[in-house]
This record gives structure tokens, sequence and C-alpha cells, in this order.
């Protein structure tokens, strides 16, 4: 059995490494060393890890699998893939929506996440010679008050962004992803090493790795699942884009299995590093979004050749986050491109305006528009956040299942796959059929009826 041979019009990779690569690029941003880190904080350490750990392998690589197989069988952008694989499976055409609503969601997400790499980019420029911890967090917090240079760096981000997109993700990412991304892991371990020196390392891996069950609620929980989806890139057809360009030799199953190990080795990697400079220096876990610019900064000021290593680290951040945020992109101008017949630059300058727009909210939320709280209690940044995060790509992620679990016709499946029906087989099939949709569908009605989704 051969997989489909369609070929995508924008092209297919043609290193065996590549599409890893690129996968590893979308997954392998902000979501791990920014977001991850403080989230711990915020729900309580280990309790967290563990359930996030859950959804990863019972959720996140079952449906990373179901993505790679859409975008791979249907050869174009999320949207049209979709509606391609529809037809073939002889249903409704109204799953294209699905991605429909995936390009929508990462415009979303796009909007505040470039907000937060702008942060990333603002750091380059640090010279990491703040007298204590906490003068760092004095920092961060003026830094947020001034609108105008959020607005500034997030701009920048996104142009950047677009400007990639627009010359094409193929060109564009083939060439330096596979160069950097491995500094940024060295740069990673070191400060793993530096944790140790810190006289909290234990206090601090605990934290991450002993998991306090009482601790353990439907908000945790929601927060996990929408970190797992986020952190892999799910439920928004992002992988799904990049899906299309694989090419159609490279075994689907084992693919994502190291894409996503490779993710979470720099989450909990991050993590390690992260707290115990909290615990030795007698900050707050759960400092919100901030954590990471205050924690790491302070462990560059204490190292040999720090500053050399803080810049270098925040360039590599920045470089992560954006080969996250091309992805975010790409669903929604690829289809574009294939749906308008516009060109890249076209699809690429009308959506990142919309993104762009979008966080100009983002950025001024924690200044001026501090007291506009959209959904809940949320701020505009925390709404966008939430919305996407544990709402969005949750539900993209269940009917993503549903269509490969239920939709598709087995025999394409396996084609695509290009498997037996083996146990390994079966037990994917089962997880993507059962578990993935029901799990999902509990966490998420137990937190609308808690009043958590609000
Ligand atoms: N996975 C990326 C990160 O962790 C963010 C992302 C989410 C990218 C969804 C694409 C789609 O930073």
């Amino acid at each position: 059995m051969a997989p489909s041979n369609r070929t995508s019009i924008h092209g297919t990779w043609t290193g065996r490494w590549t599409f890893i690569l690129a996968a590893a690029g979308s997954a392998v941003g902000l979501g791990n060393i920014w977001k991850f880190p403080y989230m711990v904080g915020e729900y309580g350490g280990g309790a967290f890890v563990l359930v996030y750990l859950i959804c990863i392998l019972l959720i996140g690589v079952p449906i990373m699998i179901a993505e790679i197989l859409i975008g791979r069988r249907g050869r174009s952008s999320p949207a049209n893939s979709m509606e391609y694989l529809a037809k073939e499976a002889n249903t409704f055409p109204q799953w294209k929506a699905l991605g429909v609503m995936g390009a929508i969601a990462g415009l979303l997400i796009l909007s505040f996440y470039s907000v937060a790499a702008g942060w990333a980019i603002s750091y380059v420029f640090e010279d990491f010679g703040g007298e204590s911890a906490n003068y760092y967090g004095e920092k961060f917090n003026l830094f947020l008050q001034d609108g105008s240079q959020l607005i500034f760096f997030h701009s920048l981000f996104i142009f950047i962004t677009a400007f990639i997109v627009a010359r094409g993700v193929i060109k564009g990412l083939e060439a330096w992803i596979n160069r950097l991304m491995p500094i940024l892991f060295v740069i990673v371990v070191l400060l793993c090493i530096y944790a140790t020196q810190t006289g909290a390392f234990l206090e601090g891996v605990a934290y991450l790795f002993r998991p306090d069950f009482s601790k353990i609620n439907a908000t945790v929980v929601l927060a996990a699942l929408g970190q797992a989806f986020f952190t892999l890139s799910l439920g928004m057809g992002a992988i799904m884009a990049y899906g299309a360009y694989m090419p159609a030799k490279q075994n689907i199953g084992s693919t994502a299995l190291s894409v996503a190990f490779l993710d979470t080795t720099v989450a909990i990697l991050a993590g390690i590093a992260i707290f115990p400079i909290v615990f030795a220096n007698n900050l707050e876990p759960a400092s919100g979004p901030g954590l990471v610019f205050v924690t790491l900064p302070w462990a560059f000021v204490n190292m040999p050749l720090g500053v050399i290593f803080g810049k270098l680290f925040f360039v590599l951040l920045s470089i992560a986050a954006l080969s996250s945020a091309i992805s975010l992109l790409e669903p929604g101008v690829a289809w574009l491109v294939e749906s308008l017949k516009t060109n890249r630059f076209i699809a690429s300058g009308i959506l990142g305006l919309i993104a762009w727009t979008l966080g100009i909210f983002s950025a001024l939320s924690f200044n001026i528009l501090s007291d506009f709280t959209p959904l809940g209690d949320r701020n505009f940044f925390d709404s966008m956040d939430f919305l996407s995060n544990q709402v969005l790509l949750p539900l993209g992620g269940i009917f993503i299942a549903i269509f490969v679990g239920w939709v598709m016709k087995k025999n394409n499946v396996l084609e695509e796959l290009e498997l037996k029906d083996t146990l390994i087989l079966r037990i994917w099939f089962f997880l993507l059929r059962f578990i993935s949709p029901l799990m999902v569908a509990i966490v998420f009605c137990s937190a609308v009826f808690l009043g958590v989704v609000t």
C-alpha cells in the first residue's frame, strides 16, 4: 500500500528531516519556555505537570497523527484538505469549516503570541546587570506599563512573521530552523546546569514532579489540556498545513512521536531551569506571564559569560517564537492563496494586518485597557489566550479526531499511515475514536458546568 500520491501546489519538502524540523519548529516556541513554566506555577506544580503529560500522550500524540494524515492526504491548506477528504469519504462538504475555524483560531493566537514574542525580542537588548532577582520583577512590570514599547515589538514581530510567510514556508523554513534550534536546546541545558548551583535545585525539581493530587480540579485539567494542544500546535491546522508538504514516504506515527517527545523535553527542561531559581530567590511561582522574564535574566546575571548567553538565549527564543508564529499564519494564507488565487504577499499582508490589529488590544491590556475584561475577569490578552487555547483548540481537536476516527474510510487511513492492522495501530485508533474526544468532551463540559468557561 502506498500513501496517496497527490502533490501540493506549494511543493513538498525534500529532506527526510525537514518535516520533523518544521513541525518541531512549530511546536517548540514560547509555549514551552514561557507558557509552560508559568502555568505550572499558577496551577499547582506537579499536579499540573502530570495531567499535562497524560494529555500529551493520550490525546496530543493521537491527534497529531490524525492532523498530519489529513494534511498529507489532502495536500492543500487545512480548509481545502478537509473539503477534499470529506468528498473522498462521501460526506458533508461542510467539514471544510473545521479548516476555516482553525485558520481563524491561528490568527487569534498569533495576535497575543506576537505580544509575548515582543517581550522576548526586547530582552535581547538587556545588559543583564541587575542587582537582585526582584529588580527584574520590577523592570518587567514597568515594561508592561509602556504600551508604545509593547506595540513596537509586537509590530516588529508580526511584520517579520508575515514577511517570511509571504515568501513561502518551504523556502523560508528549511534553511535555518535546523541550525538554530539545537543551539537553543544547548542553552536551556546550560540553564539547567546553572539551576543545580542555586541551592534550591531539588526543591524546584520536586515542585515539578511531586504531584499534590488535592490540586487537581476541572480548572487545572482544562488548563493542562489546553496547554497540551497549544504546545504541540494542535487543533487549528498548523500541523495539518505542514503535513501537506510532507514527503509521501515518511512514516507518520514515528514522526509524530519524535515531535511530541522533543517538544515535551524542552518544556520540562525549561521547568527544571526555572523553578530552582524561583525558590532560591524567594520569588512567587504563581507570578503569571512574567515568570520567565523575571527568573532567567537573574540566572544570566550570575552565570559566567552571562551577558553573551543571555542575549543569545533571547535571540534564539525569539526565533523559536517566529518559527511557531509562521505556522499560525500559514493555514490561513495557504487557504486564501488557493481559494482566491491571490499571491502570498497579499494574503499574508491581509491576515498579518488582522492579527496585528487584534494584538494592539492585547498589548494595551496591561496598561490603558487593563479594565477591559471581555471574558470573565480576564484582560484582553488573557481572554484571547483562554478562548483560543482552552476553547477553540480542544474543540478543533475533537472534530479532527472524529473525522479521522469515524468519518474517513478506514482503508484510506491505513493506506496513508502505511500500516497494517497491528496492535499499535489499534491502540492509536482506539485513543483517537474514543478516548480523545471523550476526554476532551468531559473536561470541557465539566469546565462549562463549573463555570470555568465564562
Ligand atoms: N506550539 C507553539 C508554542 O508552543 C504555539 C503554537 C500553537 C503554534 C498553535 C502553532 C499552533 O509556542
